[in-house]
């Protein structure tokens, strides 16, 4: 796939199936993070891979995030909520490991960490995989956070969701650049 068309054209994939990516696709999207913009080269990323049985750890991890917030919720919605950990054969959750730096503010450095993340959609579309970016309703709770050692400083910037496409790929959207775009000059 040429440069232009994968900058152009990257398209979420939301409907995943497996078998997980092998290792030297995985090796493609790691080494596309790494080159994400980074002030200082404080290099604030964190990746943590979610296969297998992990995933039903994330997804019972996200149930008792639901059960803080909501005690009297139904068994029928933490099994859902269970269930949406197993829609892909990978997640990779993308963290910013913010360190405190005089120059680079946190926010650049969570900014770098969202580059991180976006740079491994384009690789993995690059591999022939689907890829979808979600943080749903439990990357910022405190249960969550705290179930991936977060600082308080450190945000859970995504949970890429990775494994093999199914079905067809959604019409993009069109948008007019001109809509975006204010001029100083
Ligand atoms: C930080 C972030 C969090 C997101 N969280 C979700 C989410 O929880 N659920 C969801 O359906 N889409 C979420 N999205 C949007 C999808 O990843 C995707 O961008 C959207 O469906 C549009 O598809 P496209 O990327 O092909 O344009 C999120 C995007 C970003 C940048």
């Amino acid at each position: 796939m040429d440069a232009r068309t994968l900058l152009l054209e990257r398209n979420s994939h939301g409907k995943l199936e497996g078998p997980a990516p092998e290792a030297s696709q995985l090796d493609t999207l790691y080494r596309a993070a790494l080159r994400a913009p980074d002030h200082k080269g404080l290099t604030p990323w964190r990746f943590v891979e979610i296969v297998g049985e992990g995933r039903a750890r994330l997804g019972e991890l996200c149930a008792r995030a639901e059960r803080a917030r909501k005690p009297d919720v139904s068994e029928g919605k933490l099994d859902s909520i269970r269930q949406k950990a197993l829609r892909a054969p990978l997640i990779i959750a993308v963290i910013a490991k913010v360190v405190d730096n005089a120059k680079v503010p946190r926010v650049e450095q969570v900014v770098s960490a969202g580059c991180a993340a976006h740079a491994m959609l384009y690789a993995a579309q690059l591999e022939g995989l689907g890829a979808m970016w979600r943080t749903g309703d439990f990357a910022h709770h405190p249960i969550v956070r705290e179930g991936f050692g977060l600082s308080p400083v450190d945000e859970l910037v995504g949970f890429l969701y990775i494994g093999h496409k199914t079905g067809r790929d959604k019409r993009l959207p069109v948008l007019d650049p001109a809509d975006f775009i204010e001029r100083w000059d």
